[in-house]
Order: structure tokens, then sequence, then C-alpha cells
């Protein structure tokens, strides 16, 4: 595996490897590697010949007080796993390296955003899809991977390739959970025991308003009710929000008939945590995302 600090170096190695016909999969990180991102990177090697992963914690995409400071960070550690799972490149600009300028453009995503941490993260999907932007153009890749534990990124990333004719495939990945459920987080280093026993609820309230679709609820209201209810009674974390509404469109619905997203955000002392299922109108969890266009 080749680690990769220059954007020149790494853009011109991409190219060359495109001149000799290889197939490149992309994926996007922010380091401190967990299965979610392993998997991530597993997967692209199976579908391409070279795997470029990049690891760059992207100060655009942090509000001024969210936890750019304090996000958990192992280089050291990541180049070992990176290497164990077979990355061919990996990618770690400094902050400097990929904004050596002011930025002279700004970039605003103009639909998928007032719901979910769109809503709550004021400009943070403007920030993922600038580094994305910088990214796809660097390392031109024919497919880029995504973990569907951030499902609203998954969409704003569709829209950002459909928008400026990315010709790159998306492939969603289902979301990799700890064994008793949670999402697997480099920010769930960051919960205090009680915490992390509580944050288990999180996965398992959705789980109570997706029993509640399989019932037959069809009503998104009584369903986001119900996931409130158990996270209050068993959780100490503050509610960002719970909410159901359309997926990938995330526009709001009067009654679940087609594919929706189930997602919540949960706020403990140190560290925001989100999750969400995606369900299609039986209430069944659907782990794939089919990509809207190229
Ligand atoms: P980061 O949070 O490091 O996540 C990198 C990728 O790993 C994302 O596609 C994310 O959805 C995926 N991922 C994280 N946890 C996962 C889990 N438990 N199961 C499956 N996939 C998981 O997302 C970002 O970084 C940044 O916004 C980035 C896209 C790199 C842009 O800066």
């Amino acid at each position: 595996m080749e680690i990769i600090r220059s954007v020149e170096k790494v853009k011109n190695q991409c190219s060359d490897l495109i001149k000799q016909d290889k197939q490149i999969g992309f994926v996007a990180t922010m380091g401190f590697f967990h299965e979610g991102h392993l998997n991530l990177m597993t997967q692209a090697k199976k579908e391409n010949d070279i795997v470029v992963a990049s690891i760059f914690v992207n100060p655009l995409q942090f509000g001024p007080n969210e936890d750019y400071e304090n996000y958990p960070r192992d280089e050291e550690h990541d180049i070992l796993l990176a290497k164990q799972t077979g990355v061919d490149i990996l990618f770690i600009p400094t902050v400097r390296e990929m904004y050596p300028n002011q930025m002279l453009i700004r970039m605003s995503v103009e639909a998928r955003t007032d719901v979910l941490c769109g809503r709550s993260r004021p400009g943070h999907f403007d920030g993922v899809i600038t580094v994305l932007t910088k990214l796809f153009h660097i390392i031109q890749p024919n497919r880029t991977y995504f973990g569907l534990k951030d499902a609203q990124q998954v969409a704003v990333v569709d829209a950002l390739i459909i928008s400026l004719n990315f010709p790159i495939e998306l492939i969603g990945i289902e979301t990799i959970r700890e064994q008793d459920g949670l999402a697997k987080s480099s920010r769930n280093v960051h919960l205090n025991n009680e915490e992390r026993n509580e944050a288990v609820w999180i996965y398992k309230a959705l789980m109570k308003g997706q029993q509640l679709v399989v019932d037959g609820e069809k009503n998104p209201a009584i369903v986001v009710n119900e996931v409130k209810n158990v996270l209050r009674e068993h959780t100490s974390g503050t509610i960002d929000y719970v909410e159901l509404v359309s997926y990938p469109r995330l526009t709001p619905i009067i009654a679940i008939n087609e594919q929706v997203i189930l997602a919540t955000a949960v706020k403990f002392r140190k560290a925001r945590l989100i999750d969400n299922l995606l369900l299609n109108e039986n209430g069944e969890i659907v782990n794939q995302y089919l990509q809207e266009g190229i």
C-alpha cells in the first residue's frame, strides 16, 4: 500500500492507472477506522482493480460549535488497518494541501438538506460536497462507496453526481453495527459507560418504529412518536430529531406508501450519534441504494 500526502502525486498516479485501463474504487473517510469503513474498502476491493481510500477530517463540514478539534484521529492505526484490508493507495492530505488558498467557489446543496442532519447542521452538506467534488476530480474513480449509516449523505452525493455529471457509480453499503445493534461510529469513543449502555436504545427505538410500519401503521407521525417515547424512556441523551420522510428525495410524506427513511440524531455529552433505517412501504428494511442517475 502506498501512502500519498500530495494532491499532485495522487492525481498523477490515478491518471496513470486510468491510462492503463485500471478500474478505481474510492472510499472517502475522515479516519479512525472501524468495520463500517473497512467494509466499504473490502467491497471496493471486490469490484475494482485498485482501491483508493482517503483520510481527511474536512474542516468545511464542521459547524463552529461542532467537534472538528476533538474528532478522533489515529493515523498510524488507520494505516495498518487499511493495509490489511487491501487498500492500494491511502491518500492523507493536510488541510493546507486540500485548501491551500481561500475557496473561490462556494458550493451549496439545493435539495435534500432541509430535513434531518441538513437542518440541524447548517452548511454541513455544503462542506461535504465541496470536499467530495475535489476528491472526485483528483482521484477520478469509476466507483465510490458510501455507508447507509449516513443515508442523507448518500442521497446528497447522488444529487451531486447527477447535477454535476460525475461519471461515477455510487454504491451504498449497509450499516455495520456492534453486537448489540449500536451503529459503529468513530464518535462512539466519546461515550462514557452509561451512555454506551443507553446508546443501544437508538437502534432499538428505530426498530420499534419499524415494527409499527410492519404491523400496518401508515401514519409517519405515530411512528415518529413511538421512537421519541422509547428514546426518552431509555436514554439521557437529548433528541436532536426523529423524522420519517421519503427516501432518497427526503420530502415530507402524509402516508407511508413508498421507500422511506426513519432517522434520528441523539446528543450525548460529548457525542452526537445518528442512525436510521431505510424501509420499503411494507416496513421491510432496505440495505441497498439504487443510484438515481449517472
Ligand atoms: P466518515 O464519517 O469517516 O465516514 C466515511 C464513510 O464510512 C461514509 O461513507 C460513512 O457512511 C461510512 N460509515 C461510517 N460508519 C459506518 C457504519 N457503521 N456502517 C457503514 N458505513 C459506515 O462520512 C464521512 O466520513 C465524511 O462526511 C466524508 C464523506 C469523508 C466527507 O468528508
